[in-house]
């Protein structure tokens, strides 16, 4: 029997500890957690996004504080408003919601937050913590964090002797994923447009993660008999069965056939994606721990 990895079970696990970290923190140091999310312009999916954050916060007892910023901010008033919350004590998580507006260089705004409050784990003092096996003190991108979280409920701690391979090699989640599986001991293959035979690559695979952006591009017979496969993509594509002009959601694999081979696999939706905002709201109760000078959860 092929197991559906739950994602939303296992978030609904992580927020439930994330709100007893934060009333613990409260109760015992008189600290709130703070989490400021900037938008900036008036894209509706990014809106929709930093809604949901916001709304999960408070649910989980935080100090949740929104900053919309018109789609012509500068530069210099962005990073303004992100400096001022690096030295505000009150804020120990700073999101700044991408895509920016394209007069924006993303990057600068990026890299001038406080990496001990970079809670999307963007920051290159934090990849580099990751890079080094230092999970201690860094703060893990959420995506592959909540991934990495989803393969444990399957194999555990510890992948010895397993072959993972993760298609994708992006900065926000191929390479963090790849360091993640390397830090539990997993072999670790990055696959990516240009790999030759990338069917056969996968075939090796006790662990397959994709993360290519491509509707149901991972087929039944790139999976080793047996294998964990965890599905990173979100894609609409259109769907007329369900009436015109309707879509729906699919991930990267097509999840039917490889279900029928596969040992676990996340579903689209339900499976990696409700991860995402959990482990925001993990990445925060810890900052606000180690600001507290207290010794942060383990997710
Ligand atoms: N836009 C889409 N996903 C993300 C994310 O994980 N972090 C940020 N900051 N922006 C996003």
């Amino acid at each position: 029997m092929t197991t559906v990895i739950d994602g939303k079970i296992a978030a609904a696990s992580v927020i439930e500890a994330v709100k007893a970290a934060a009333a613990g923190l409260e109760a015992e140091a008189g600290v709130k957690t703070g989490l400021a999310v900037v938008i900036v312009g008036d894209d509706p999916a990014s809106h929709t996004y930093v809604g949901a954050k916001g709304r999960m916060a408070k649910e989980c007892g935080f100090n949740s504080i929104q900053h919309t910023l018109p789609a012509e901010t500068t530069q210099g008033e962005l990073a303004s408003l992100v400096q001022s919350l690096n030295d505000d004590l009150s804020i120990h998580g700073i999101l700044v919601q991408l895509p920016l507006p394209k007069h924006l260089d993303s990057d600068a705004i990026i890299q001038s937050i406080k990496p001990e409050k970079d809670v999307d784990g963007l920051h290159v003092v934090n990849a580099g913590k990751l890079a080094t096996g230092d999970l201690a003190t860094g703060l893990i991108s959420c995506t592959p964090a909540g991934a990495m979280l989803l393969v444990r409920s399957i194999h555990g701690e510890d992948l010895s002797g397993l072959n993972a391979v993760v298609i994708g090699r992006s900065n926000l989640f191929g390479k963090p994923m790849a360091q993640l599986l390397l830090n539990a001991n997993a072999t670790v293959t990055i696959a990516h447009s240009r790999t030759r035979d990338l069917a056969s690559v996968a075939r090796g695979a006790d662990i397959l993660v994709a993360a290519v952006g491509r509707p149901e591009m991972v087929k039944a017979a790139w999976i080793k008999p047996g294998a964990t496969v965890i599905d990173v993509g979100i894609n609409r594509i259109d769907a007329p069965e369900r009436g015109e002009g309707k879509s729906r959601l699919v991930g990267d694999v097509a999840f039917a056939e490889v279900s029928e081979v596969a040992r676990a696999i996340t579903p689209v939706p339900g499976g990696v994606g409700p991860m995402t905002i959990a482990m925001l709201m993990a990445n925060t109760v810890i900052a606000a721990h180690r600001a507290a000078g207290r010794k942060p959860p383990k997710f």
